[in-house]
């Protein structure tokens, strides 16, 4: 079907690019979405499948809360495997990958719609995590190799937008039903509509999926660039790089970028395979030192995304705005406003990432999300004597909504580019993956620490996790913006292995004398 496109160049490629892209990312809004359902329609399946009493679910109810502390686990839990499954099956193809991981969102998703008790409902969560999980990898990669390089990081951007339009839909979802289940007399009582609400809102999740699976069957029904050459089809590869840089309008001149640039990759190819590099696995990669640079660097990096409170201030935002002051309704608008906020200051990113590059704004972003938070620790932690009442209940909200806007232009979406740029191919799959299954673990631990800290503790440990990273990303972090994917930054200067003398040096050097050979980042 493809070669039948092969020297066909038609008109500019951002529509295809934007179509394509886009399509990919509805992947990106199942993340988003199942990362906060729950968070809203919890309550409501507490209360109806009667895991405890009407009035016990404002106070203590161990059974209640075990239950919905595991299954708000189970859709971690799944997503930090499906991130490492994710990882692995990217080497059998990216389309195929993310094809897999709708079919999980849709029979996870129906099985949590039509779930009558607490073990299916786990059951079914998990599935969903597990598909979550595979998207979180499969997404951005994909994304990555269908773009042109000088517009990767805006393409890649629409990863985390459309993660972030996710939770707001899922937020806004929540917000159709009563907020509060325990005003309704008994679970006997509660209308239908509401009652089957939390079941919608669990299934909804099916739809993106069956358009998105549709249509990389029917309308998008290629591999990447990249992949189809490792896969030695680079004939099928090249109409696909045709539409990819189909920019000018000039037939000729697209015909030959697009040739240049399957050439480009088929000569990476080669490399590798004439240096006997095929797929190395984790722990091989790990050993050698000039791998080994760049797994910490993605693994620090995507361990202290999560590290820096993000989920903690999505997940549980009311309750920090609860404890400043602001009651019920208050806070739950609050965390609206913050979801919408999120969504638009992302788009900001669109332009600035390919711009400023991945490291300017990361670094700016760290030390925005730092300042944003560490004056309500220090207030905090000298007691609240300090300052006038007033001043104490906004200080929080303050804080959340400027760590927020600066998570939002700069940590959230570069990380997600930035770990398909650094890897090379042979260990991109199980690099992304273990560094994205990190990302969940830490995820993890963020929500169920938040839970039982006061904002005292969440704001210190947290404004401390944004120092440290921006210490991290000013001195170990290398710039990637306009670099091609097949070259990553931390590989540069490492000698080719093709020879046992360059095999020797590689072996002798500890991990600290490679690292100092890699010439840093200029600003
Ligand atoms: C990033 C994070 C994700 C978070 C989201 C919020 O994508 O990885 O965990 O929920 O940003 O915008």
């Amino acid at each position: 079907m493809m070669t039948a496109m092969k020297g066909e160049v038609s008109g500019p490629s951002k529509w295809w690019l934007l179509q394509v892209v886009t399509n990919a990312t509805l992947g990106s809004f199942q993340f988003g979405y199942n990362l906060a359902v729950l968070n809203t329609c919890l309550k409501m399946i507490v209360l109806l499948m009667k895991w405890c009493g009407q009035d016990e679910l404002t106070a203590e109810c161990d059974a209640a809360r075990n239950r919905d502390g595991a299954i708000t686990a189970g859709v971690f839990v799944g997503a930090a495997v499906g991130c490492l499954l994710g990882g692995r099956w990217m080497h059998r193809g990216r389309r195929r990958t993310l094809m897999i991981a709708h079919l999980l969102f849709i029979v996870g998703s129906l099985l949590s719609a039509a779930s009558l008790d607490f073990w299916s409902l786990l059951l079914s969560r998990i599935i969903v995590g597990v598909g979550v999980g595979v998207a979180t990898v499969a997404v951005p990669m994909y994304i990555s190799e269908v773009t042109p390089a000088d517009k990767r990081g805006a393409y890649g951007v629409m990863n985390q937008l459309l993660i972030t339009v996710g939770i707001m839909v899922a937020i806004a979802l929540g917000n159709v039903q009563r907020n509060d289940p325990q005003d309704w007399p008994s679970p006997d009582t509660i209308p239908t509509r509401e009652a089957l609400w939390w079941r919608f809102m669990l299934g909804f999740s099916a739809v993106p999926s069956i358009i998105s699976l549709t249509i990389f069957l029917f309308v998008f029904p290629f591999e990447t660039p990249h992949f189809l050459v490792e896969e030695g089809k680079a004939d099928q590869a090249l109409p696909i790089l045709e539409k990819m840089y189909c920019t000018s309008g000039e037939a000729d001149a697209e015909a030959q970028t697009a040739q240049a640039k399957l050439d480009d990759i088929q000569r990476n190819v080669e490399e590798r395979r004439a240096s006997e590099k095929k797929t190395v696995g984790l722990f091989d990669a790990f050993r050698d030192p000039w791998y080994r640079y760049a797994l910490l660097v993605g693994w620090v990096l995507s361990a202290f995304q999560q590290l820096s409170g993000i989920n903690a201030f999505i997940a549980a935002s009311n309750h920090i705005f609860e404890q400043a002051g602001f009651t019920g309704g208050r806070a739950t608008l609050l965390s609206t406003c913050m979801g919408v906020m999120n969504v638009i200051l992302t788009l900001v990113t669109v332009k600035a990432i390919d711009w400023a590059g991945r490291r300017k704004l990361l670094v700016i972003g760290t030390i925005g999300q730092f300042v944003a938070t560490a004056p309500t620790a220090v207030l905090l932690l000298i007691g609240s004597g300090a300052v006038s009442a007033g001043v104490m209940i906004w200080l929080p909200v303050a804080s959340v909504f400027g760590y927020v806007v600066f998570f939002a232009i700069a940590y959230g979406p570069v990380l997600w580019v930035y770990l398909n740029e650094i890897y090379p191919v042979e260990i991109k799959g199980p690099a992304v993956g273990s560094a994205s299954a990190l990302n969940w673990v830490a995820c993890i631990a963020v929500v169920f620490l938040t839970k039982v800290l006061n904002n005292t503790l969440i704001f210190s440990i947290f404004s401390c996790c944004s120092l440290f990273a921006c210490v991290f990303v000013f001195l170990f972090v290398l710039e990637t913006s306009g670099v091609s994917i097949d070259e990553s930054p931390y590989l540069k200067g490492r000698p080719s292995d093709s020879t046992a003398a360059s095999k020797a040096k590689i072996d002798s050097l500890s991990g600290k004398q490679a690292i100092a050979e890699i010439p840093r980042a200029a600003e």
